[in-house]
């Protein structure tokens, strides 16, 4: 294959003028592993894109580093500004001891109550669109979901959720074509400084919550540094607001574009948890993670070197036809279904019981109160390398 058919993946509006899912299978049964050049003074990267490849890489977490970020646009311009603070960006040894303290967060005791808001939340919103005859699901429904759920999480003062909202909004832009950066950053700066004071208020006025939590915490005898406190709570917004809500928005697309699995879950022929992993693997929200090679090593048969940067297509692996059974195929009554939408290995994704529970309460409050879903109009792919999904979804539920 000449370098010409490969896609240039360091563009977003490469991914929204393509399938992305007819390129991978494109490209997966020949170049299972393929280096690629990056526009000007940019460094290349490899690209991974088998299941089994992907899923080891993850799994690799002694020789494939996430601390200098784990996002392709980030390294490809520096090293991620958290890097060794935030879980994410994180290696071990610290990676480890910070993630079992960040799990505290998500014990049964903690997430109990906010699966419950969930529920009543998602219910309460589907209830309130349906007749509503046609509507933007991306903004009526799923735009609330994750982001209450994650200020449930916190105890966050409703007073502040606003304030929370407007600047993710702000810090989001950036994944739009007219992005203004400046704004963007102003807002990602607001968001940390607030968990910064509410880091402080929580310590000196403990309470029962999550913050106070990780506020009072210890590692190896030494207390979080107010930064690391914030940014560990805004790793919670920014690992659980968007892909959360790209699922969501996937949920409603497919099942509107397969009326025959739609009638299989109302009838209750198929699971809600079947579902729920069908589509996590059909949306795949987290196009790809990436990881800087620490040692010279091999992937797929490839010689990778030290300091490489490596990516993993999760939207790829996903559809390897060597583990899913004709992967083109929406089948909510999938029975093997181990896909790596959450990942695998150290880093696999905290937030995963959140992320099924809230796309279960979604399919549940669906099933309940609409008869059919149908789309009013082509939805607009978001503008971004990473995510995928649809930033509008015109929508009619009857
Ligand atoms: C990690 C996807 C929901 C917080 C990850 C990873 C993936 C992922 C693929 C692994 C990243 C890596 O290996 O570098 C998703 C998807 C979600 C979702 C598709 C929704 C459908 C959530 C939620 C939260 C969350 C709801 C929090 C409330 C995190 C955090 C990490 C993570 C903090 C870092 C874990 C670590 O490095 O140890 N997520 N996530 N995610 N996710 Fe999620």
């Amino acid at each position: 294959m000449s370098a010409a058919e490969f896609l240039e993946l360091t563009d977003p509006a490469t991914f929204v003028r393509h399938d992305p899912r007819d390129y991978w299978d494109r490209i997966r049964p020949a170049h299972p592993i393929h280096w690629h050049d990056s526009p000007g003074d940019l460094p290349g990267f490899w690209v991974v894109t088998g299941f089994a490849d992907v899923q080891a890489a993850y799994g690799n977490a002694k020789q494939l580093s996430s601390a200098r970020g784990t996002v392709l646009d980030v390294l490809l311009h520096g090293n991620d500004s958290a890097s060794g603070k935030m879980l994410a960006v994180t290696d071990r040894p610290r990676h480890q001891k910070l993630r079992t303290l960040m799990l505290r967060a998500f014990s049964p005791r903690v997430l109990g109550p906010v699966v419950e808001r969930v529920q009543e939340q998602a219910a309460t919103l589907v209830a309130g669109v349906v007749e509503l005859g046609s509507f933007d699901f991306a903004t009526e429904v799923a735009e609330h979901i994750p982001m209450t759920t994650i200020c449930d999480l916190l105890s966050i003062p409703d007073g502040d959720r606003a304030d929370l909202l407007a600047w993710n909004k702000l810090a989001l832009s950036a994944d739009s074509e007219e992005a203004d950066e400046l704004d963007s950053l102003i807002a990602r700066n607001d968001i940390v400084a607030y968990f910064m004071d509410l880091a402080k208020y929580r310590r000196d006025n403990p309470g029962d919550d999550v913050i106070t939590m990780i506020a009072t915490a210890e590692i190896d005898g030494v207390p979080l540094t107010d930064e690391e406190i914030a940014l560990n709570c805004y790793s919670l917004i920014l690992g659980g607001d968007e892909s959360s809500r790209m699922s969501a928005i996937g949920a409603v697309k497919a099942l509107s574009e397969n009326p025959a699995q739609w009638a299989a879950l109302r009838s209750g022929e198929v699971s809600l948890d079947s579902a729920v992993e069908e589509v996590l693997r059909w949306v795949t929200p987290a196009m790809h993670f990436a990881r800087t090679a620490l040692v010279d090593l091999e992937i797929a048969g490839q010689q990778v070197r030290a300091g490489d940067i490596v990516t993993l297509w999760n939207t790829s692996a996903n559809d390897d036809p060597a583990v899913f059974d004709d992967p083109r195929r929406f089948d909510l009554s999938r029975d093997h279904n181990k896909h790596l939408t959450f990942g695998h290995g150290p880093h696999f994704c905290v937030g995963a019981f959140l992320g099924r529970a809230e796309l279960r309460a979604l399919l549940a409050a669906l099933v309940t109160s609409v008869r059919e879903i149908e789309l009013d109009g082509v939805p607009p792919r978001i503008y971004s390398n990473f995510l995928f999904g649809y930033s509008s979804l015109p929508t009619v539920f009857r």
